[in-house]
């Protein structure tokens, strides 16, 4: 099966398309005919953080070309020679009609091409900033009229976990249960699934997620945004040059008996560090991002070993943008090497923050079902959940 990808939950336009086989529990097998993503970083930067609307405009104007990159690769662009194709555009201009920039694009590809040989369309359709993740939604529901072919609603989260799950071909073995560490700047969770592709969500952030703690501490440090990598760059100065923060920062929540995370008062307590110190030299700065750097790894891996413990997983999948951190990485690699047997899933860092191959993979797994979404009520939801408490 044919399936295509899209992605535009937060600031990264992408779509890929992969070739598929198999199914969880049989044979599986994947390959990438073409992929192409459009980071919007460079203009969120001035704002400090992603602003809705322009990244509602950004994937209007930039879905269509992306599509033409990623059905170029896949030598899936043939050029069209029937005239009578002009009668599927009155479809699209009712779908697209709050999309007036992706209508405007759509309609020369719409009849400059033929049918590409795809299956079905799978698109973010939630957690993420609503306004984009419409943009994705009606761009895949005149995908499915101009093509006639299904579409499948897919969660972001899920699109994390099964990608984290994945080798470059096929999935890795897994043992069940399997638990999730989802790192990202909008979420940090603690997924237990006792079988594919069901999900109960067992701890969460009770305010900050963890990315979220990293870019606003990287804005009181005056580093750019998305602050995850700066911080983790500086931290690492840090540590190779042995410079240490003279304090300690909080843990929160480290002790507690439960799987949730408060990484508000961490950001807080750089803050006064930071209202403290005014003319704060770049050596300080480094060492205090590496101790927050530590102090948010303490708590991410004593929470998931302790969750590891309570419920016997066998794997852990790690999966969201900041699961592309270095330091957490080779922490959580450590400290499962006393844990004989669990195994580590976790994405190369490339393919750790928002793309559409993640998108496409998840949803062939509900295609191969037959999970298909009815066109007239397929909605984008921000808020959408993976998981509900146990
Ligand atoms: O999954 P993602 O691309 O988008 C969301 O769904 O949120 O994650 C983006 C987040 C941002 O907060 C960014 O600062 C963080 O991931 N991030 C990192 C690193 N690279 C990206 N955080 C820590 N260390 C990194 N190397
Ligand atoms: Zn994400």
């Amino acid at each position: 099966m044919r399936i295509l990808g899209i992605e535009t939950s937060c600031d990264e336009t992408a779509v890929c398309l992969i070739e598929a086989d198999g199914s969880f529990e049989n044979a599986f097998s994947y390959k990438i005919l073409g992929n192409a993503l459009l980071s919007q970083i460079e203009i969120h930067r001035p704002y400090g953080g992603v602003f809705p609307n322009l990244a509602k405009r950004e994937h209007a104007l930039n879905l269509v070309p992306l599509l033409e990159q990623a059905l170029q690769e896949a030598g899936e662009l043939t050029p069209n020679n029937d005239a009578t194709s002009g009668a599927l555009l009155i479809p699209l201009k009712q779908t697209l009609e709050r999309e007036q920039d992706l209508f405007e694009r759509l309609v020369p590809f719409a009849l400059k091409y033929q049918k590409p040989n795809i299956d079905a369309i799978a698109v973010t359709n939630g957690p993420g900033l609503e306004p984009a993740l419409w943009v994705g939604v009606n761009f895949a529901k005149a995908l499915s009229l101009l093509w006639n072919i299904p579409v499948v609603a897919v969660n972001h989260m899920e699109g994390h976990v099964v990608l984290s799950a994945a080798t470059e071909t096929s999935l890795s073995p897994i043992e069940f249960p399997l638990l999730s560490l989802l790192i990202s700047g909008g979420h940090t969770e603690l997924v237990l699934s006792r079988n594919w592709m069901s999900y109960e969500l067992i701890g969460e952030t009770k305010d900050d997620a963890v990315g979220e703690a990293f870019d606003k501490v990287a804005r009181l440090l005056g580093l750019p945004y998305p602050g995850g990598p700066e911080i983790s760059k500086l931290a690492h100065e840090a540590r190779s040059e042995g410079r240490e923060y003279p304090h300690k920062l909080p843990r929160p929540m480290i002790d507690t008996k439960d799987f949730d995370f408060s990484f508000a008062g961490l950001k807080t307590a750089v803050r006064r560090h930071v209202d403290a110190n005014p003319g704060m030299s770049d050596d300080e700065k480094s060492a205090l991002a590496r101790e927050f750097e530590e102090a948010c790894t303490d708590v991410i891996i004593k929470k998931t070993l302790n969750a590891i413990d309570e419920h016997g997983a066998r794997a852990l999948v790690v999966g969201g943008g900041v699961s592309a951190n270095t330091f957490i990485r080779e922490r959580l690699s450590a400290a499962l090497q006393d844990y004989g047997g669990v195994s580590l899933l976790i994405p190369p860092s490339n393919l750790a923050t928002d793309n559409a191959l993640m998108i496409a993979l998840a949803g062939y797994f509900h295609a191969e079902k037959e999970h298909f979404a009815v066109l007239n009520e397929l909605k984008a939801h921000g808020t959408l959940r993976l998981a509900k408490r146990a």
